[in-house]
């Protein structure tokens, strides 16, 4: 299946209908990507970090939350359930947007489902006003 290695690098030749090629080298120079390689590199890399979500592997990722700290119990919700994840989550950052608004971006690295389980419980505390969760990688899986 692979092509010709070069070093590291394998080139292998992919026969793709004139139409596509032809949008995909708009995109190409949309996105300021150098060549196609470079952008392929990148669909593969989305596609690989993707399907680890997917199958439920060792990722990491960051989950993002706004929230009124005056609502009743809402800190103590949000506290509780971190402490239940606490082997998920490296750091935690919060800032003070205004009077009444919190922000806290937390840092996560686990299993997928559980990752997403906690970002799940924080969105449901009654007084989050968002909350995302953002699929990153641990690096090493996708060279
Ligand atoms: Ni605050």
């Amino acid at each position: 299946m692979a092509g010709k290695v070069n070093g590291k690098l394998t080139r292998f030749g992919v026969s793709v209908e004139s139409e596509l090629v032809r949008k995909f080298d708009r995109l190409v120079k949309l996105k300021k990507y150098r060549n196609r390689s470079d952008a392929i590199r990148d669909l593969i890399r989305e596609e690989i970090v993707r399907e680890r979500w997917k199958t439920n592997r060792e990722t990491s990722g960051t989950i993002t939350l706004v929230y009124d700290h005056h609502r009743r119990e809402l800190l103590s919700k949000v506290n509780h359930i971190q402490h239940d994840f606490g082997s998920s989550i490296i750091a935690t950052q919060h800032v003070h947007m205004d009077h009444h608004n919190c922000m806290e971006v937390l840092i996560v690295r686990g299993k997928a489902r559980l990752l997403q389980r906690l970002a799940e419980r924080l969105k449901s505390v009654r007084g989050v006003k968002f909350s995302s969760l953002s699929l990153a990688t641990r690096g090493k899986e996708i060279v």
